[in-house]
């Protein structure tokens, strides 16, 4: 009888490791079956076959399969395997079935794993969805459930904001948030490069906004609110330089990641005017790049509307375009303090020739003059909701930081919006009560508030202006994230809850049911990604 277990355990050890089920896989697909077949055993001998449009994504996933499971498969080009016998994971271009963008379909059955799509993301979504049919330990082999699955986004806008000023991470940080981005089916990476405390990108142009713009001579401790201010005494800063911004981006593309600059005009702009404080509304004044967080009245932070001022920024928006393929640029546009502006003449005189209205007059003239010059380099703009102070082209995109009030009237002025509100969408404010949590702006956005939130505001479904919600974004201010392990902290797993919101069809959604994956499938994740997360999310909820 002992002998028999022992034979028994013996036996067992050697069949293939039970893979995940498809019921844990999140976000969770539109679509799926388990077919009740055999499952499909994935080992050594297994082959990567790939349409020639797929080779970047075959390399990928025979990367991460190296990764996750500890198998080393074979790659080889459809055109040319004809001779592959044993079990094969195919990766087809096919528009003919695909109907959707983004959409994919996987079928595991027989020796087969197939997945098709039309598109680079549609494949990389059937790739992180089959990553979460296998399991998380090193295996010789393992079996993949025989499933049918067909998936495409609620949202065509899925992103996640990394300010990289108040904190710079390293490249390769960046490069972990990405694959963060592409495991959840994100497919927007908005990268905040410049504002009041650095300039975080390499410009050649005028390269006193790096030997100048990208230091400051030290940081807050604490919190802004906190009395007397104290600060490190410790020169910070840095810019990420061309080449990196390029392996970055090559890095996302493979992902299927859209990567969206960020340079913030006309406020925010403290580090530029430190650099050259010509373009300040105070030429005279010594500006120094911010040494604490927040705005208006505690630094300068808004450009002067000089013909040198518009040089610059035709020079410094054409260099970074040139830089990112993406069709979008963000400008920012946010939170202009109008108070430089009415106590300068020169300002003022500006906005009387010009015959603007006022100092919004003059926040849209930037913005109109910023979004010309883009336009030659063939930019669509994004800005925060801000910018529709005044008239803009319709094709201007507003990235809605406040509630449903500016959401509605953006799209009843015929632009598209994504939606980013403060409430649930920062994820730099508390997840919890606790007053020994760690220090945040403020706040309180839970994980099952985000879970639960819903992009598209009634009063649109009602006249039927939904399409003009896109999609939505969380963003991440890194004021009080001095290191990767805490901008995870504040991420995780916030970001989860915002991938299903955003790609699972409202009705499939529930709580429970996320919660259930989350703590069986994602959290392990989390751990083999080395990575941080919020522990206490359940004790800590949006009722609390
Ligand atoms: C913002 O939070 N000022 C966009």
């Amino acid at each position: 009888m002992h002998h028999l277990l022992i034979l028994l355990l013996l036996i067992v050890s050697y069949l293939p490791v039970r893979a995940q089920s498809i019921s844990n896989v999140t976000p969770k697909p539109v679509e799926f079956a388990q077919t009740g077949k055999e499952a499909v055993v994935v080992n050594g001998n297994t082959t990567i076959v790939y349409d020639a449009f797929y080779a970047d994504q075959a390399v990928y996933l025979k990367g991460l399969v190296k990764e996750q499971v500890g198998l080393d498969l074979q790659l080889q080009a459809a055109s040319q395997s004809k001779g592959v016998k044993d079990g094969t994971i195919t990766l087809v271009q096919d528009e003919k079935a695909i109907t959707k963008d983004e959409m994919y379909t996987l079928v595991a059955a027989g020796k087969d794993i197939t997945i098709r799509a039309k598109d680079t993301r549609g494949a990389v979504y059937g790739i992180q969805t089959l990553l979460q049919l296998l399991s998380l330990q090193q295996v010789k082999s393992v079996q993949v459930p025989a499933v049918s699955v067909t998936d495409y986004p609620r949202f065509a806008y899925r992103g996640m904001h990394l300010d990289v000023v108040r904190h710079m991470f390293p490249v390769s940080f960046i490069k972990k948030y990405i694959d963060y981005l592409a495991f959840h089916k994100f497919n927007t990476f908005h990268w905040h490069l410049t504002d009041d405390q650095g300039w975080r990108i390499q410009i050649d142009s005028y390269q006193k906004l790096n030997s100048i713009g990208s230091w400051r001579k030290e940081t807050l401790i604490g919190h802004f609110k906190d009395q007397p201010a104290r600060y490190d005494n410790t020169r910070y800063g840095g810019f990420y330089t061309k080449e990196e911004v390029r392996e970055v981006i090559r890095y996302a593309t493979v992902r299927g990641i859209e990567i969206i600059p960020e340079i913030d005009i006309p406020g925010h702009s403290r580090a530029t005017i430190a650099a050259y404080p010509e373009f300040s509304t105070k030429p005279d004044t010594t500006w120094n790049v911010a040494t604490t967080w927040g705005m208006y009245n505690r630094q300068n932070n808004v450009l002067a509307p000089r013909p040198e001022t518009f040089k610059f920024l035709r020079t410094v928006f054409h260099e970074v375009a040139e830089l990112f393929p993406s069709k979008y640029f963000h400008l920012g546009g946010d939170e202009t303090s109008k108070m430089w502006w009415k106590a300068d003449p020169y300002s003022q005189k500006f906005i009387k020739d010009q015959k603007l209205k006022d100092e919004k007059g003059l926040q849209t003239y930037f913005i109109e003059q910023v979004a010309s010059y883009l336009a030659e380099k063939n930019k669509t703009v994004i800005g925060w909701h801000e910018i529709l102070e005044g008239e803009l082209p319709k094709s201007t995109i507003v990235m809605n930081w406040g509630g449903e009030k500016e959401a509605i009237a953006a799209a009843n002025r015929k632009h598209k919006v994504i939606m980013s509100p403060g409430k649930p969408l920062y994820f730099d404010h508390y997840q919890s009560k606790d007053p020994n949590d760690s220090l945040a702006i403020h706040g309180y956005n839970t994980v099952d508030a985000v879970y639960n939130f819903e992009p598209v505001p009634e009063a649109l479904r009602k006249q039927n202006l939904d399409s003009y919600i896109i999609g939505a974004q969380a963003n991440v201010w890194t004021e009080y994230m001095g290191s990767p392990a805490k901008v995870e902290y504040m991420i995780f797993p916030r970001m989860t809850a915002l991938s299903e919101v955003l790609w699972t069809p409202k009705e499939q959604r529930n709580y429970a049911d996320f919660k259930r994956r989350l703590k069986t499938a994602v959290i392990p994740r989390y751990k083999t990604w080395g990575s941080n997360y919020f522990r206490n999310f359940e004790k800590w909820t949006a009722e609390k």
